[in-house]
């Protein structure tokens, strides 16, 4: 990697990268990845590692703050995310006057905007447990939960301080006063391995919005709400919501393997696979075969097979031996098999981009926080390549063609 700042003598120099694909925007000790190789690493300590033997909540304290709480500090972290899980009564408002049809991704950044106005930001950049930060990632998934209770009509669910992180989210989505929900460790732990792959993947298009975001010094509610909106897209976290679609399409549509193939190379059908490909990865995303593993448990306790995962892997069969896939590097990624997964425990389809969010949000604060603290971070502010036409004098409306 090249410094240009540091070689840049000519104030003119522009380097032209599309899609930053091979521009380093800040120094970060945060997430290592490597593409070729298929490499993973939050705070050097590998995602198989991780995915194994932590949780969600020892995760996101591992990558806001460098390094593995000990067991005091775990339970502090705990107990205090139980105490932050509850909302302001006067949020619940809000949720109320969106449209029912009104997609959560949308509510959810327009919440965690408005949260600034509830909660002050109590920043103390060196303090290990900040409240800010742990504000955030406990109120995140009741405002998620509460989000699709409020959508279906149900009575909100309230959190219960004896639950686990993962726990307490199935609780808050699925319990009722009718049916209560039968708490599956199974599916609990299934759910930290979700959070914990989805913790942090350095400098994607969500990462990246909340440090440009950030740059500027909003206040990092803004700035994670942009990181939200980010992450809605099709070709980034709305992609487990899109690979379900697009499989479920294929089944109803009858469309056999070779035909959505053949659809996926076709440079004319704007249709891709989705839940292929990557921008960094040029061999299997390590989090999609830890995925495949988690689907293949899920999908066993549960008893029955998903359909859709019967076409999941004949899709990922025929594309790993098409030489159009071969050829561009395209690999499963880890949204491929998430939505299974997701779709086992209940989730439905359009809170799977919600489901990424929440366990993004420590990687997002992570890297916010990094920002932050990196003295010679200035805001972000790239150049473009002018293309438009050159100088010419206004003409007044009336001798216009
Ligand atoms: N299906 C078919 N062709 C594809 C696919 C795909 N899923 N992905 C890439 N290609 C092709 C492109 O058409 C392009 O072909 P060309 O060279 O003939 O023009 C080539 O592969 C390179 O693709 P780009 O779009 O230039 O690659 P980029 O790095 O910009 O995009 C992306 C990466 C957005 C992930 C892309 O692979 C894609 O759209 N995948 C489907 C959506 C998806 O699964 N997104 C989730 C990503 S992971 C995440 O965000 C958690």
């Amino acid at each position: 990697a090249i410094d240009i700042r540091k070689l840049r003598q000519d104030t003119g120099l522009i380097t032209f990268d599309p899609g930053f694909g091979n521009t380093g925007s800040c120094k970060s000790a945060i997430t290592f990845m490597n593409g070729e190789k298929g490499i993973l690493r939050y705070r050097g300590i590998p995602i198989e590692q991780l995915a194994e033997n932590s949780t969600f909540v020892e995760t996101a304290y591992l990558l806001i703050n460098g390094n593995l709480p000990d067991r005091k500090t775990l339970t502090r972290t705990s107990v205090m995310l139980s105490d932050f899980s509850l909302l302001h009564e006067d949020m619940k408002f809000f949720y109320q006057n969106f449209p029912r049809k009104a997609h959560p991704m949308g509510i959810l950044s327009a919440m965690v905007n408005a949260l600034r106005s509830f909660y002050p930001e109590l920043i103390d950049l060196d303090e290990d447990l900040n409240f800010t930060f742990l504000r955030l990632i406990s109120k995140v998934r009741t405002m998620a939960a509460m989000a699709y209770k409020i959508s279906r009509g149900h009575k909100v669910v309230y959190p219960r301080p004896d639950y686990s992180y993962c726990a307490n989210f199935l609780h808050m989505m699925f319990d009722s006063p009718v049916i209560p929900y039968q708490m599956d460790d199974d599916l609990v732990d299934a759910l930290n391995v979700f959070w914990i792959l989805h913790a942090d993947h350095e400098q994607n298009c969500s990462t990246a919005a909340v440090r440009v975001v950030g740059s500027g010094k909003v206040n990092i509610y803004a700035a994670l709400s942009a990181g939200i909106s980010a992450l809605w897209g099709p070709l980034h976290g709305g992609a487990n919501q899109a690979v379900i679609q697009m499989l479920e399409s294929i089944q109803q549509e009858g469309l056999s393997i070779p035909q959505v193939i053949a659809k996926a190379k076709d440079k004319n059908d704007p249709f891709r696979l989705m839940g292929f490909g990557h921008r960094v990865y040029k061999t299997y995303d390590p989090r999609a075969k830890i995925m495949k593993k988690i689907c293949d448990k899920v999908l066993s306790r549960c008893k029955h097979l998903d359909s859709l995962l019967n076409t999941a892997m004949e899709l990922e069969a025929a594309a790993l031996s098409d030489a159009y896939f071969q050829e561009k590097n395209l690999y499963p990624n880890v949204d491929f098999y998430s939505g299974i997964v997701l779709r086992a425990m209940g989730i439905p389809t359009n809170m799977f981009t919600v489901m990424f969010a929440i366990g993004r949000l420590p990687g997002w604060i992570a890297q916010w926080r990094e920002d932050m603290l990196d003295s010679n971070q200035k805001i972000s502010r790239p150049r473009q390549i002018y293309m438009g036409e050159n100088i010419r004098d206004y003409t007044p409306i009336d001798e216009r063609p």
